[in-house]
Parts: structure tokens; sequence; C-alpha cells
């Protein structure tokens, strides 16, 4: 079976094409939705794309993500991000692997979007690619599942 990816939206993502378009571009998040489904797909996977605007609803699927057989999941919690304490410990017990994206680059923002609350309990951050950064996060996911092959040694030389 196709190992299978949970995509996660939260609050107001599902405002994106209109949503301040100079931040957030005009790609809306059914188009990114499909993005992820083909980007998936063309590496052997299977994205499942949800979109919640309610902070429990978001803590309970990525709480039930590994009994859902779900091996990780991508997660823009949207403002929740910089709030929820709710969405860390679900991330830690749910217990599957959890890569953070923005769209836009939170850090070069305002600072109170500079503190991410979920950070410590993911495995990495993609910020500030747009709705490609969708995209990034699922395949830095699927090669920390070690889906991509096995990973490069620690210390493998840059290309120049
Ligand atoms: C966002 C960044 C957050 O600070 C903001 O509250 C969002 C969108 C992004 O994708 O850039 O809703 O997560």
């Amino acid at each position: 079976m196709a190992v299978r990816v949970l995509v996660l939206s939260g609050p107001n993502l599902d405002r994106l094409g209109t949503r301040e378009p100079a931040i957030y571009g005009t790609t809306t998040l059914a188009q990114i939705h499909r993005m992820v489904e083909d980007a998936a797909r063309a590496r052997g996977a299977e994205a499942v794309c949800r979109h919640s605007s309610h902070e429990g609803e978001l803590v309970g699927w990525i709480n039930r993500a590994a009994e859902d057989s779900f091996a990780g999941v991508v997660l823009n919690a949207g403002a929740y991000t910089h709030t929820s304490i709710a969405l860390l410990d679900a991330i830690k017990a749910g217990g599957a692997p959890t890569v953070e994206v923005h769209l836009s680059n939170p850090d070069a923002r305002e600072p109170f979007r500079r503190r991410s609350r979920i950070a410590p309990a993911c495995v990495g951050r993609v910020a500030g690619f747009g709705a490609r950064s969708y995209v990034l996060g699922l395949i830095g996911l699927l090669d920390h599942l070690g889906h991509l092959g096995p990973p490069a040694p620690q210390s493998a030389a840059l290309p120049e």
C-alpha cells in the first residue's frame, strides 16, 4: 500500500486566492491540494488533504494520524502556529512525524509571528516559498520517512 501522508491547513487558509494576495499569492487551497496530491502520487505516495478553521478538529486529526495509518503530517496551522499549545501537545501525542509549512516567511513579518508554538514537536519547517512550501514540505517529510531512498550521508559535500 502507498505511504499515506495527511496534509492539514488551519484557519483562514480556505480564503487563499483572495486573502492578502501580496503576502500569500493567488493560488487557492483547492489548487494547492491538487499540487500536493500530484507530487505525492509522482513519488508513489498518497496525500490526503483537509482544512479546518477549528483548533479542536485539527487536534483530533493530528491525535489520530498514526492510528488512521498516516505515516506523517504536513501542517500549516495558520495563526494557531503562534498560539496553540494544544496543537503542540497533539503532535507529540499523535506520534506521526510532522513538518511545519507556511506560504509566507513568518520570521520576516510581524514580531508575534516569529514564535512557533508547534516547532519544538516538528521534524522541520518550510516557509516562504508560497504554495510550493506545501510540496517542498511533503518532499522533506517523504525523505525523512526514508521513502525517497537511503538518506545522504551527513558529510556529503554540497555541489559547487
Ligand atoms: C501562515 C503564516 C501565519 O502567520 C498566518 O497566521 C497564516 C498563514 C502562512 O502560511 O504563511 O494564517 O501560516
